[in-house]
């Protein structure tokens, strides 16, 4: 079957019933001070990528709308967050930990109740596969679970008294304020949540802006963020990032920006706060990942990982390979191994088993990775896989090109699609050099099996990237790693345990050791007067 023949959108009336959407999912409800309120403004619809066959050709399918705020509501939802935080005395921040955590447990069960319609609503909203779309949600549930018990660690420690230089102090970490959170469209829910749910869960109060493709799918979460935390506490906002966020910005009320995107869309809205000093920031940025393939290397778990590595999700990870380095001693063997391996990938919809690549639902996605394919095979490359590039509706078909100028778009931008840009090298200089000259610094895949060559690599690369991979892809996980970048990959870092850091300002309370002094704090722990003055033992 030629590849064009595979890139087909199914019949609506043969889907399976528990996929089939019963109509469009009009979203008009929205979550502010504790309260489900429904929006009576304008509208954003929201088209599928998973398109309907039609004469003319595949259209996409509108599957819903959501609403989209102005500037004043956006606001005024702000403010909903600053008077729960109240400066710092609302009921959420002078919580105790055990009671905040209680209240993350009731979500989570909450959570886990409506884990089918997100599923669902994810396979829908940006075509990923169902068990990739499944494992969203439960490495999600799995975060939040892993939060709560890094969260008891870390108050388990801060539960004593150090005493030094004739001084006593209790040390622990503080919320930061008022948070605004808003994730990336290829994972809506886990990486939202891996900066929402430590914001939360560390006492700060939350302004929530879904990406702007994936905002349905997290409807379905609205009635257990309102029923697990206290008014206020959570609170969403929906519509255009310059309409919305930029205002927010601008108002200096925003304490932490987390936020997991563009570096551009970042700066530009770091440069709205008025008052910089008092933003703290926590970044997900884009990267460019290479791999680098040593002559020696094994070259199928090489063309294994790096098929994993590029065209996981079609290639819409940060963490994705984005560009592939191979020994010229090698090349042809990898390419021919590498372009077998991308036919052998399942093309379809997202409830496929096996399915492997699907539609793409940014807007104009398959004229951009076209354009930077044509650009490439312009400046001396080709597409050496058949039917590479082929576009129908919102699929593309995985273009392997080769070899990639270092004058092409392809060699620099990040491509974030199933383009895989493969070129050669003669002496490894030349991707050390791509690395050092790269705007990213990530990660990066080394595949070869001279230690000696792979140890001579490690020393000066891990001063450039955040996480060298030896045989195996990129990837964020486990989350217990810790997940950042350097140059305009990344600002702070993220793990289960750094994420209930960079949320919190390390503060304490302090008394000269006297006889007053000592009777207050024994009164207020044996009396239990204080949340943060406290030796309670959470098990
Ligand atoms: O966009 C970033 C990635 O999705 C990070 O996570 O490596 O587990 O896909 P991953």
């Amino acid at each position: 079957m030629s590849v064009a023949d595979r890139l087909v959108f199914p019949d609506p009336a043969g889907l399976p019933a528990d996929l089939a959407l019963a109509g469009p999912v009009e979203q008009r409800e929205y979550l502010v001070d504790g309260e489900i309120r429904l929006w009576e403004g304008p509208m954003q619809e929201v088209a599928s990528p998973i398109c309907v066959e039609t004469p003319t050709g595949p259209v996409q399918r509108v599957i819903g709308s959501f609403p989209l705020f102005g500037a004043k509501e956006a606001l005024a939802t702000l403010e909903a967050a600053v008077r729960a935080w109240d400066n710092g005395r609302g009921p959420w921040a002078t919580m105790s930990v055990a009671d905040r955590i209680a209240h993350v447990e009731g979500f989570v069960h909450r959570m886990i109740a409506r884990r089918a319609e997100v599923v669902k609503l994810l396979m829908w909203e940006i075509a990923k596969s169902r068990a990739d779309s499944e494992k969203e949600f439960d490495r999600t549930v799995d975060y939040v679970r892993d939060t709560i018990d890094a969260l008891k660690d870390l108050d388990r420690t801060s539960s004593r008294f150090v005493i030094q230089q004739g001084i006593i102090g209790q040390v622990r970490r503080a919320p930061l304020g008022v948070v605004l959170c808003a994730g990336p469209y290829n994972d809506p829910l886990n990486e939202t949540f891996t900066i929402l749910i430590p914001a939360l869960i560390m006492g700060n109060t939350v302004v929530f802006k879904p990406p702007r493709l994936g905002v349905l799918l997290h409807r379905p979460l609205l009635e257990a963020f309102r029923d697990s935390f206290p008014p206020g506490v959570v609170n969403t906002v929906y519509g255009s990032g310059r309409e919305t966020m930029t205002p927010l910005m601008a108002s200096g009320k925003v304490n932490v920006f987390a936020f997991i995107g563009t570096s551009g869309a970042a700066d530009a809205l770091k440069k709205a706060h008025p008052q910089p000093h008092r933003l703290r920031s926590v970044l997900g940025l884009e990267a460019k990942n290479p791999a680098i393939v040593l002559p020696d290397a094994d070259l199928d778990l090489a063309v294994r990982e790096c098929v994993l590595g590029s065209l996981s999700f079609n290639g819409q990870r940060c963490t994705a390979i984005k560009i592939v380095f191979v020994h010229s001693r090698v090349a042809d063997d990898f390419l021919r191994r590498l372009s077998k391996a991308v036919a052998e990938l399942k093309v379809g919809m997202p409830w496929e088993d096996g399915v492997a690549i699907t539609p793409l639902p940014e807007p104009g996605k398959t004229g951009y990775l076209s354009e930077l394919v044509r650009e490439a095979v312009r400046l001396g490359g080709r597409v050496v896989n058949e039917g590479g590039g082929t576009v129908r509706g919102t699929f593309f078909y995985p273009a392997i090109v080769y070899p990639t100028s270092p004058e092409s778009r392809l060699y620099r931008e990040e491509q974030f699609g199933p383009v895989v840009p493969v070129l050669p090298f003669e002496d490894l200089e030349e991707p050390i050099r791509y690395v050092v000259e790269s705007k990213y610094g990530q990660q990066l895949s080394i595949f070869g099996t001279d230690a000696e060559v792979i140890a001579r690599l490690i020393d000066p690369m891990v001063n450039q990237v955040c996480r060298l991979n030896i045989n195996s892809q990129c990837q964020r996980g486990p989350d217990a790693f810790p997940f950042t970048g350097r140059k305009d990959s990344a600002e702070g870092t993220l793990s289960v345990s750094d994420a209930l850091r960079v949320f919190t300002i390390r503060t304490l309370v302090a008394a000269k050791d006297n006889p007053l002094n000592k009777a207050i704090i024994t009164r207020t722990v044996r009396d239990r007067l204080s949340n943060f003055v406290s030796t309670d033992f959470i098990l």
